[in-house]
């Protein structure tokens, strides 16, 4: 298990769609701890595969002091929504209001293959959709109002992290986030 490097906004990573996990072998398991062990470092309260560059449809979250992972991910979504500010462990420092449903059911697979569903309301329902999003290549500051991804954009160009990934021409990254939603990242 190692503790990965985390990529900012910017990188193509994050906003590539990630592919389908076909082998549930010891890879799968190796990169399941070390999502877990990057995550509880920053720490956060989720983080997907492509945040560690990894373009694979696996995330994991530690929500409400139950750690969790699911692969291949789908998602049932309640039509009632939930008001909060959200924030991501790859924007340093940002969080938004950004709208999610009240309650998400997910299925999909345990890194041994066997088929699970997890259902959450409120914070874990939130990080449900948040990660899933990660593995479509959306960030959460797409399912903002168009008004808060104006200033979102805005705080992104004047940020220390975004500047310094852009001037270097290297991939942006960092160990430990500032900070975000509940003090914790998705
Ligand atoms: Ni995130």
């Amino acid at each position: 298990m190692s503790i990965q490097p985390i990529r900012f906004f910017g990188d193509p990573v994050l906003t590539t769609p990630a592919l389908q996990v076909v082998d549930f072998d010891k890879e799968l398991r190796t990169l399941v701890a070390d999502l877990t062990e990057t995550m509880l470092e920053a720490p956060g309260a989720g983080l997907a595969a492509p945040q560690i560059g990894v373009g694979l449809r696996v995330f994991v979250w530690d929500v409400d002091d139950a750690l969790g992972h699911l692969i291949n991910p789908t998602l049932d979504l309640s039509s009632e929504m939930q008001e909060g500010e959200e924030g991501c462990l790859s924007f340093p420092a940002l969080s938004y209001e950004t709208p999610r449903a009240f309650r998400a059911v997910a299925k999909g697979f345990n890194m041994y293959g066997e088929p699970i569903t997890v259902e959450g309301t409120e914070l874990l329902a939130r990080c449900l959709q948040h990660e899933t999003d990660h593995l479509d290549g959306i960030v959460f500051i797409d399912r903002l109002s168009k008004e808060d991804r104006k200033l979102a954009m805005k705080e992104i160009r004047e940020s220390e992290w975004f500047n310094a990934a852009q001037s270097s021409g290297e991939t942006p990254s960092i160990k430990v986030s500032p900070h975000d939603i509940f003090g914790r990242g998705l």
